[in-house]
């Protein structure tokens, strides 16, 4: 039998929970709530940029705007993470600060650095007239007039939130972790000379990661975690749809049919969707409204990019079978978007 005054608690316990949640954030001011007010903006604003996403996507970027919690997106190259933070951008009516990660990079490509030669003209053109002050010349050197920003020191000055994108992020040391770790928690960053600079607002922080080297626990505790696999046929179908507008459903099912053919040949590179979206646009240029046995030759370059899958779809019966699985794919895709 069930306990009515247990259950009655808990229900209490998950309104007034739910209720104090919804006052904490609606008490936020305007500029700290984050760039979206519903998950239907987030759908809505991401379909109209051109972006597909899956439900799991559009819910997690929604929080993470709302909850402004920095958000690592991991997955093959290609497979929409750099677009993804360009299209929250436009769906939220703002811009993009971007910071492409690299072996090697440092905090002053991050934050910025002195502008020395400024400085220099300015220290020439103060010392021509008589009477200067030191001291004040100092201060105003060391100003942020004569600092050239970097794009984390950027997007924390944006008077309206902007999309921070870290780029790669898996292509940079522990110690540049560390400190996209402290910008992370205090929103803020001291620069040698210049001081502590505060944001002046949150920017909706998105992190890429074709996962080259793991990523630092610290930075996904802080982080909402999305993979970003290569799509569905059906979402994929979508996709090419909107590259390509004037072909056939068959032509954008054929496209999303030979993605999943390749992708289950076991190649050492499969073909991301950017891949897939430049085979749909070559054979528009060629004329051809679907892959043949008869186009290996044409269509390799396109697909196998390393020796060894050239090699795989070069054996006899290789690629004919390929089309073959494709076909079977594109009609079960066909027959999805129908039922
Ligand atoms: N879900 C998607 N909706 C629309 N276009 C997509 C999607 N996923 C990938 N693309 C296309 O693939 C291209 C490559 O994606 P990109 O974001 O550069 O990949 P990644 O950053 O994961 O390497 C994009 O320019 C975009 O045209
Ligand atoms: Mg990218």
């Amino acid at each position: 039998m069930a306990h009515p005054p247990r259950d009655l608690t808990e229900i209490s316990f998950a309104v007034r929970f739910f209720t104090l949640r919804t006052e904490f954030v609606s008490s936020w001011p305007e500029e700290r709530r984050g760039m979206f007010l519903t998950l239907q903006d987030v759908e809505a604003g991401l379909r109209a940029t051109g972006y597909i996403a899956d439900s799991i996507a559009t819910t997690t970027v929604y929080l993470a705007a709302r909850l402004q919690k920095p958000l690592l997106l991991e997955g093959p190259a290609g497979s929409g993470k750099t677009q993804l933070a360009y299209a929250v951008a436009d769906a939220a009516g703002t811009t993009v600060e971007r910071l492409q990660c690299y072996e090697g990079i440092n905090e002053e490509k991050a934050i910025g650095k002195f502008d020395e030669p400024l400085q220099r003209l300015c220290v020439e053109l103060k010392t021509k007239s008589s009477g200067v002050d030191w001291e004040s010349l100092q201060t105003e050197l060391h100003s942020q007039q004569f600092f050239s920003a970097g794009s984390l020191l950027r997007a924390l000055q944006c008077e309206k939130p902007c999309v921070l994108l870290i780029d790669e992020l898996d292509k940079v040391d522990h110690a540049f972790e560390a400190l996209l770790l402290e910008l992370l928690s205090v929103w803020q960053l001291s620069i040698p000379k210049l001081g502590t600079i505060k944001a002046k607002s949150i920017p909706f922080v998105v992190l890429t990661s074709n996962e080259e080297r793991r990523i630092g626990d610290p930075l996904r505790r802080r982080s909402f975690y999305l993979r970003v696999e290569h799509p569905t046929a059906e979402r994929e179908a979508e996709i090419v749809a909107l590259r390509t507008p004037d072909s056939s459903h068959e032509f954008h099912a054929g496209m999303a049919g030979l993605a999943k053919a390749l992708r289950g040949w076991s190649l050492e590179k499969p073909p991301s969707v950017s891949e897939i979206l430049d085979l749909a646009q070559a054979l528009k240029v060629l004329g051809a409204e679907r892959v043949t046995a008869e186009m290996r030759d044409v269509l390799l370059p396109l697909l196998a990019k390393t020796e060894a899958d050239r090699r795989k779809l070069l054996l006899r019966d290789g690629f004919a079978s390929l089309v073959y699985d494709a076909q079977q794919y594109s009609a079960d895709t066909l027959r999805g978007s129908v039922a």
